[in-house]
């Protein structure tokens, strides 16, 4: 959720180093960011509300620095708030990610203490907690890092923070919920929330392991295990050069890259993916209950390949990673778990991988971030290969998720190589779709909806699933209030919200929900809603209609791609920023 970037080492400029970082991370928060420095054994501090967007620094040169770009969950989003955050002397820089869930006991305690707390986050109960434990300690070259430990294990919840002592000239970091790594550079030690922006500097990278804190000094480093205090030998891993660019390139918006990305990868995939496909398939198979878990988009697509299974006579259980816990009961030796998440992190996804594990079920990762703790986690990880998604919003990799689910259960009845040819289909009827003269059609009709306040879109089966993930896009991006139903819910309570014009699309593709579909848009239609239809041919009741090809089984990945360019044009029109939405995160590693 929040970004963190440190440097300690022989760099003459850290702070410049951490900003860039910094402007590399904000898809991990971006209510406000702020970096410290060492200035003559205090903290000199720079911090700012809103995106770090070109932000320079007039902070004093140092060779070591710490950073912070902040989703706000204790304190509203202000400067005050902002990280890092401070003890009573500036001696002590701290940013965090988590939430610290005894803050309320802890800053009771703190204030009785004499502690002067100016900010309303937990973060800074931290830095003032080290300060406490650290005047306790007597003097040793691990001074800081058992204050930490020690303040470390005061907190509950699930928290990763990083101190930087500009007195010692060390940084320590701490980690029992969302990733932290080092990267080996030559010229000192980076750290990060997030290993793929070390890359421009090193591919050396030790990740930290829950339970673990780590000491940088300017020569060396050192990795303890929190609860016994002792020293580990630290682990580093090479990681591989990414296949695809992670700048902008020539487009206006990273949403536009990779929404555009999107047909050359579907073809790759159909190339590239059959052996661990087929790997999935058989683990299916032989497993006795499988359950497919992601959150947002990631579980819209296990909710479609829910469906997709089906048709292949397999039954598999559907959940959002939040709600998996409900289902604990059913997992066992025999089980197979199936996560899906972009980013490999989000926390809820990872609860549920730990539990999968500790009841003996075998879990399968359907991941795009090589290195990420899903990753690392699972027995057995099918890469989306989408390079990276750095838009919010996920567009690309929910296609290569449904790309690959698709292919799976294709393998699964034996008929893998009709689900190739289906999905090289979609590709070319994709890119067909991102051309310019769809995007005209698309463009007038994301203008007869933009001064609306409601949304709806219906779809039945796999399409259901599909109307959820597309309302799910324009609501993020346009912020106008979208909202999916299964098409047969309409007459139970939904038709009371169609008003004349109301816009409502349907998703009616030429497959075994089609006629059923038309039904449900007519029942809209006879209520004077404007239809939307997605279909390969318009229908005498729709308004509007963004056409489809039926290329066989992956239709319904092209069935994507509508809301998305409807999504992107409706917040082009209302002046919204595409790649980063008001409130969210691309990393969810909170509760
Ligand atoms: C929607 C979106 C989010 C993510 C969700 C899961 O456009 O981006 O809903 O799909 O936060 O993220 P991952 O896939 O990284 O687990």
């Amino acid at each position: 959720m929040c970004g963190i970037f440190g440097y300690m080492g022989q760099h003459p400029n850290a702070a410049e180093l951490v900003l860039s970082g910094l402007k590399r991370l904000e898809y991990q928060g971006y209510d406000s960011w702020g970096v410290a420095v060492s200035d003559h054994g205090h903290v000199a501090i720079d911090k700012h509300v809103g995106k770090i967007g070109a932000a320079t620094t007039t902070l004093p040169l140092s060779s070591m620095a710490l950073g912070h770009t902040r989703w706000a969950t204790h304190g509203s989003v202000s400067d005050e708030n902002a990280h890092p955050q401070l003890d009573c002397v500036g001696r002590l820089a701290v940013v965090h990610n988590g939430i610290v869930s005894n803050e309320a006991q802890l800053r009771r305690a703190l204030a009785r203490a004499g502690h002067r707390l100016r900010s309303q986050t937990d973060t800074e109960l931290i830095a003032h907690l080290i300060e406490d434990l650290l005047e306790q300690l007597p003097e040793s070259p691990e001074r800081l890092v058992q204050a930490t430990m020690a303040a470390f294990r005061k907190l509950r919840g699930l928290n990763t923070i990083t101190v930087l002592d500009v007195r010692r000239g060390e940084m320590v970091a701490a980690k029992s919920g969302s990733p932290l790594c080092v990267g080996h550079a030559e010229s000192g030690y980076l750290l990060a929330s997030d290993h793929a922006v070390l890359l421009d500097h090193t591919r050396r990278i030790s990740f930290l392991h829950d339970g673990q804190a780590v000491l940088l000094r300017r020569d060396g480093m050192n990795v303890y295990d929190m609860a016994s205090g002792h020293e580990l030998t630290p682990e580093i891993t090479q990681i591989a050069a990414p296949a695809l660019r992670s700048d902008r390139g020539e487009h206006p918006d990273f949403m536009t890259k990779e929404m555009l990305e999107q047909p050359e990868l579907l073809r790759l995939l159909a190339e590239r993916s059959p052996s661990y496909v087929r790997d999935l398939a058989a683990r299916i198979d032989q497993a006795q209950d499988v359950f497919l878990i992601g959150c947002g988009s990631s579980g819209h697509a296990a909710h479609v390949a829910q469906y997709l299974f089906a048709r292949a006579g397999r039954r598999v259980h559907y959940s959002t990673g939040s709600e998996f816990s409900y289902l604990y009961p059913f997992l066992g030796s025999r089980s197979l778990v199936i996560a899906l998440s972009q980013s490999g992190e989000t926390i809820d996804v990872l609860q549920a991988v730990r539990a999968a594990h500790e009841r003996g079920a075998t879990v399968a990762a359907l991941t795009n971030v090589e290195g990420s703790t899903l990753w690392r986690s699972a027995d057995f990880t099918l890469p989306l290969d989408v390079g990276p998604e750095r838009c919010v919003l996920a567009t690309k990799s929910m296609s290569a998720q449904l790309a690959l689910l698709l292919l799976t259960s294709y393998a699964l009845s034996r008929q893998l190589d009709l689900a190739r040819t289906s999905l090289c289909r979609a590709a070319d009827d994709i890119e067909r779709l991102l051309g310019a003269s769809s995007r005209t059609e698309i463009q007038a009709i994301a203008h007869s909806m933009q001064a609306r306040d409601h949304v709806y879109v219906l779809g039945r089966g796999p399409n259901h699933a599909l109307a959820l993930e597309s309302a799910l896009k324009i609501k993020e991006v346009s912020y106008i209030h979208a909202e999916g139903f299964a098409g047969g819910e309409l007459k139970h309570g939904v038709m009371a919200l169609i008003e004349p014009r109301t816009p409502c699309i349907v998703l009616a593709p030429q497959d075994e929900t089609h006629a059923d579909s038309l039904a449900s848009a007519m029942q809209v239609k006879a209520r004077g809603g404007t239809l939307i239809g997605i279909a390969p041919e318009p229908q005498p009741a729709f308004d509007h209609c963004i056409r489809v090809n039926d290329v066989g089984p992956a239709t319904l990945i092209t069935n994507t791609v509508p809301a998305q360019l409807l999504g992107y044009e409706l917040a082009r029109l209302r002046g919204r920023d595409p790649d980063m939405p008001r409130n969210l995160a691309k990393t969810i590693t909170v509760k």
